[in-house]
């Protein structure tokens, strides 16, 4: 039997047999590509070679490409677990021509590879295919070349409701590259359900689709147009899932060695002896794509990526209390995967500390999240009308508190309550249609302007240049001219304009032509050209005119010093907090700069003070910041720190300060180290599990907060009526002094009681017999009412004494009795009259209680009572 790793291998061995480069798999977060929220075929990373706008030094090249469908198009989070070959994360084989061969070889070298006794050695007559109707030239090949007999080929059409919606017709999205493609099914035999593609039973699992060959030729625009590719190309896709059940002769992939290993190791960790329960393949299925995903930079979050991941680790940990884990589970099942996945498993085990990490963190974080969404929900049944749980509650929960529905459903169930379907579906929609347009994907591969050709940057050397226009886009759409007052991106054949990327912000500054201004606010990279966004303020401008490109200086080098600063930052916190640090994102602006990194612990003040110290101390030593081009390798080599999961190209500009940092970056930086100044730290705070963030600011605008800094000091000290040197005496000095005051008038207080109290002692009145004093006192506070009973009592011998005293918008009460009464009246009884009077309760001993109440104006009434109350107790 062929493992899984071995059939990975053997697909690239024969690929690279056939002069194919075998280039490694791309991260699941596509670069430079807003359309796609994760990478979802091997294609992804050569789309832009499909389309003519980046070449390679290769003309074929094989992958096995990781790849998640789930969230965006081709979503299959919600049927994983529950069918036997959909899954949130899988690899795909794939074999590319950039306009190298085309149907023929692309179709005999499938063949081959299946079919050979040398490679899978698949018998012939198993395997079906299909090809687009209307493709006699694949037909043929098929037929006539390969052998494939009349009879397991299958034509289709159209058969998806418009032209070129097909099964074999295979497009990116609704744009982009696309092609009619040919199939190659396996038939699993008769015993199992189903029919041959094309016929009603193709739905069952016995004829399986293996290998899709797709012939790209188009690219798609947004309006159904297809504009012919430069070259005729091929993009071929097998799911190595998929081939592997084939071979190790099951039906489901689940049954494949890989998941077989998972499934085992969630069963153990749960708990779980059936070995057919659906929610261990949920689990099985789901670490794969949360621990590659991690791997690839993205963190569980509230927003995009990061959303759909934090969804499937809930799903899996859901399933995982199914299945009866009672403690974290889901991140023990790493080492499993890393082992499962052999070759493949190498991405995961570099970041293995923090993906096992994350995945922990969330899901303690959901099991707390759980706990308070159960207390609302229980709130919100205690309170249900009509025996239905509003939708509206239930989307809640879902989405604040991450509360699946089935698990509101469960609890619902077990009460016998139902819940309205229809208005959380309502709410869910609304919800998506909020996503939809808060979130870039999903948008239009062509409107986000694309364009061939290149606009040459001379932002390195330049501030300034003439320049031509190539093309003007309003609202998105190609334009001939744009006028004064419109909003505009403008194209240049050649710009000094830095546009954003690396974390820096795109360049400001204006385009001035003959009679003609335009304000750029940002600058931005789409494809290969950059595209100058802002208004046009005087004037009009048609395409090919000539414009002198002027950028902001002053705001591109107080943009370039945080730049600089950052690459000390990032060195600084490897020197201080250890090689672990490796970056999550950046912000360059010229505000400030903003640096993401894990890191799995807060930062203590004398970390950061060194941090501090050490970048300022580079700053200093004001190296040059020297910039230079060389190959990827020779940067590596050098010791360049480059981003995990980033693409780079062959050439690599690599920027070095002194000896202490070097970093593969293409922004804009000062020249020498020493130009940046200043640097200071302003916040130091946590974005996510495992990540901080730390924010500084640079040259002038350090200089000026410092100086804000030191004004408030000085303010400060004024105030204090001493200097700044002597602030921290003076103010302990005036803390003490306080306390003393705060003593003093205690005991001043208490006298002035005691003082009232022997005043008092002439208030008393008989009732039966006995003294009692019951009135009202304004103001004074507990601990004196206290005093002033005990004096009263020991002046008067044998007395009942009450006191209602209002204070700060409260009653305060309290009672006393002299030993000799207390067989008679009880304090504690007494208290409790008054205080249930005014909207309290109280208690204590049989000679001395308090209460408190909050009726501040039934207190006369309180006492009334009481004294009735004694009339008769006593
Ligand atoms: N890109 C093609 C697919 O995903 C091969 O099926």
């Amino acid at each position: 039997m062929k493992t899984t790793a071995e059939i990975r291998q053997s697909f690239l061995d024969f690929f690279h047999t056939k002069g194919h480069q075998i280039v490694e798999s791309s991260s699941l977060v596509p670069e430079n590509d807003p359309t796609l929220l994760f990478t979802n075929a091997g294609m992804n990373q050569f789309k832009d070679v499909f389309l003519g706008m980046d070449k390679r030094p290769y003309s074929r090249a094989t992958t096995a490409q990781r790849c998640v469908r789930a969230g965006g198009k081709h979503n299959d989070l919600e049927n994983v677990g529950y069918t036997a070959r959909h899954h949130t994360f899988f690899e795909m084989l794939g074999n590319f021509s950039f306009g190298d061969y085309f149907k023929k070889d692309a179709i005999h070298f499938g063949w081959e590879y299946l079919t050979s006794p040398r490679w899978l050695g698949l018998p012939k007559e198993k395997l079906w295919v299909t090809v687009y109707e209307t493709d006699d030239e694949a037909y043929n090949i098929w037929n006539k070349e390969v052998g494939v007999p009349a009879e397991r080929i299958v034509r289709i059409g159209d058969n998806k409701g418009a032209p070129y919606a097909s099964d074999n017709f295979w497009q990116m999205g609704d744009t982009g590259p696309c092609g009619p493609c040919t199939e190659i099914f396996y038939d699993h035999g008769e015993h199992i359900w189903g029919g041959p593609p094309g016929s009603p039973e193709e739905d069952g699992d016995r004829y399986i689709e293996i290998w899709n060959i797709v012939f790209m030729q188009f690219n798609r625009q947004a309006d159904g147009t297809m504009e012919p590719l430069p070259k005729p190309s091929v993009d071929t896709g097998m799911g190595l899932e998929r081939i592997s059940a084939v071979l190790q002769h099951v039906n489901s992939n689940y049954e494949i060695d890989i998941f077989q290993k998972l499934i085992a190791k969630v069963a153990e960790l749960t708990g779980e002896k059936d070995l057919t329960n659906k929610s261990l393949r949920v689990v099985a299925d789901h670490i794969r794509s949360c621990a590659y995903l991690i791997a690839d930079g993205v963190i569980p979050s509230n927003e995009g990526r990061g959303y759909v991941l934090r969804r499937i680790i809930r799903r899996a940990v859901r399933h995982g209390n199914l299945l009866g884990a009672k403690e974290a589970f889901f991140y023990k099942l790493v080492p499993t995967l890393i082992e499962a996945m052999a070759s493949a498993g190498i991405q995961v085990k570099e970041k293995q500390a923090n993906v096992e990490k994350l995945l922990r963190l969330e899901e303690e974080q959901f099991a707390r999240t759980l706990e308070r969404g159960l207390t609302l929900l229980d709130e919100a049944l205690n309170q249900v009308k009509d025996n239905e749980l509003s939708g509206k509650v239930a989307f809640k929960l879902y989405d604040t508190y991450g509360f699946p529905f089935d698990l509101t459903a469960d609890v619902c169930r077990e009460r016998n309550i139902t819940i309205d379907e229809a208005g959380f579906e309502r709410e869910m929609e609304a919800q998506r249609l909020r996503a939809q347009s808060a979130s870039q994907f999903g948008m239009d591969y062509n409107n986000v302007i694309r364009m061939d050709g290149v606009t040459v940057f001379e932002g390195y050397t330049e501030s300034e240049t003439l320049a031509k226009v190539t093309a003007l886009f309003c609202e998105g759409k190609p334009v001939e001219r744009v006028e004064a007052g419109q909003s505009a991106v403008i194209i240049l054949d050649n710009t000094p304009f830095y546009a954003e990327s690396g974390g820096q912000i795109g360049d400001a500054g204006r385009l001035d032509g003959q009679d003609f201004a335009f304000e750029v606010e940002d600058t931005q990279k789409y494809g290969r050209v950059f595209g100058h966004i802002g208004k046009v303020t005087i004037g009009s401008l048609a395409i090919g005119q000539l414009v002198n490109a002027v950028v902001d200086v002053e705001r591109r080098h107080r943009t370039s010093l945080n730049h600089s600063a950052t690459h000390l930052l990032h060195a600084a916190l490897r020197q201080v907090l250890g090689t672990h640090v490796v970056q999550k994102g950046s912000l360059v602006s010229d505000v400030a700069l903003r640096f993401d990194f894990a890191h799995p612990e807060a930062i203590t003040k004398e970390q950061l003070i060194e941090i501090e110290r050490v970048v300022n101390q580079q700053i200093r030593a004001n190296h040059v910041i020297q910039t230079e081009i060389m190959d990827l390798e020779a940067a590596k080599a050098k010791g360049a720190m480059a981003l995990f999961g980033e693409k780079y190209a062959d050439q690599v500009r690599v920027l070095t300060m002194g000896d202490f940092s070097i970093e593969l970056c293409g922004g804009i930086h000062a020249k020498r180290t020493g130009d940046i100044g200043l640097c200071k730290v302003i916040a130091e705070t946590a974005i996510a599990a495992g990540v901080r963030r730390i924010e500084a600011i640079t040259g002038e605008n350090a200089i000026t907060w410092l100086q804000e800094q030191q004004a408030l000091l000085a303010q400060s000290a004024e105030l204090l009526k001493s200097d700044v040197n002597s602030i921290v005496d003076k103010i302990n000095q005036q803390q003490e002094k306080l306390k003393k005051t705060e003593k003093e008038l205690l005991s001043l207080k208490e006298k002035v009681a005691v003082q009232a109290g022997s005043d008092l002692a002439k208030n008393a009145i008989n009732i039966n017999g006995v003294s009692v004093i019951i009135q009202q006192l304004n103001g004074v506070d507990s601990k004196s009412l206290r005093v002033m009973v005990d004096d009263l009592k020991n002046q008067l011998g044998s007395a009942v004494i009450a006191f209602a005293s209002v204070i700060e918008g409260k009653v305060n009460l309290i009672v006393g009795v002299s030993n000799d009464l207390t067989a008679k009246v009880k304090a504690g009884e007494l208290v409790n009259v008054l205080a249930q009077e005014v909207g309290g309760k109280g208690g204590g001993r049989p000679d001395m209680a308090m209460a408190g109440g909050t009726q501040v104006e039934k207190v006369s009434q309180a006492l009334l009572v009481g004294s009735e109350w004694l009339k008769a107790n006593l």
